[in-house]
Formats: structure tokens, sequence, C-alpha cells
């Protein structure tokens, strides 16, 4: 068993310059339909949210180094942040082949009007 760990930090202003410059090319390319469900429904809030989510993704790529190796290339879109009925933020791979020596994988965010940022661990098997 080994522990690995990833952290990210962002300005929310850059995601919300890319969101706004991009659009939905920017949107599609990193979050899956439910995070964007999810970001939206935050309103004036939601640039925030959507920042946290980049950070989260960025955290688990750190995190997840170890265990890919090199062997896999992970996207954006492989991986998607959703919250359970706490309001806790959970990691769920889209793509099976990432999880595969994965024994449990934690994440948490937070975001203020600035920045955003989250912290991922995971147990490899
Ligand atoms: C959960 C809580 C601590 C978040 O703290 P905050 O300072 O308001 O906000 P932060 O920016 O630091 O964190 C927000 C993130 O916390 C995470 N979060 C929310 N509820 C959570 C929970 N129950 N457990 C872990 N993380 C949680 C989410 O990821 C959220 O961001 P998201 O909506 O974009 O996914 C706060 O809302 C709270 O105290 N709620 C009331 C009590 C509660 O539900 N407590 C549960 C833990 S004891």
């Amino acid at each position: 068993m080994k522990i690995t760990c990833g952290t990210d930090i962002i300005e929310v202003n850059r995601i919300q310059e890319s969101i706004e410059n991009l659009g939905e090319n920017f949107i599609n390319k990193i979050y899956t339909p439910l995070e964007i469900e999810y970001c939206n429904s935050k309103k004036q809030m939601k640039y925030q949210h959507f920042a946290a989510r980049f950070a989260a993704k960025e955290a688990i790529f750190k995190a997840i180094s170890e265990v890919l190796q090199n062997k896999y290339e992970i996207t954006w879109t492989d991986v998607q942040i959703v919250n359970n009925e706490q309001g806790k933020p959970q990691v769920e791979f889209l793509n099976k082949k990432f999880c595969t020596n994965i024994e449990q994988i934690d994440i948490s965010l937070s975001h203020l009007k600035g920045y955003a940022t989250a912290m991922c661990v995971i147990i490899i098997k």
C-alpha cells in the first residue's frame, strides 16, 4: 500500500475569463455534463465552483501520476467531481482503466471570491 497526494490552487478570474472568451469549447473540454449542471446551478457563484473543479482535476492528476506511470494519458473529462447528499465532493472515474490500482481516493475543495483550491489523497493498492 502507498499513499500519494496532490494539491492545486487557481485564480477564479482565470477560469471566468476562459469560460467567457472560449465558451463551450473550454467548458466541454474540461468539465462533464454533471459538473456543468452543478456549477451553473450556483448562479452568480458559478465561477468559484468551476474553478474549484479545475483545481480538483489538477490535484487528481498530481496524485495519480504515480499510479499511471506514463502508461496512460488521463484527460479532463475522464474524471468528474460529484457532490453527495451532504455536499461532500467525491471523485468518479468515467474511464475505469485509471482506477484499477486505486484502493481509495478522496478530495477536498475550498473557494473564495479570488481563489479556489483542492487537495486529493490516493491510497494505491
Ligand atoms: C461544508 C462547509 C464546511 C463548507 O465550508 P465553507 O467555508 O462554507 O466553503 P468552502 O469554500 O471552504 O468549501 C466549499 C466546498 O466544501 C465542500 N463541502 C461541502 N459540504 C461538505 C461536506 N459535508 N463534507 C466535505 N466537504 C464538503 C464542497 O466541495 C464545496 O464546494 P463545491 O460546492 O464547489 O463542491 C460549510 O458549508 C458548513 O459548515 N456547512 C454546514 C455544516 C455541515 O454541513 N457540515 C458538514 C461537515 S462537519
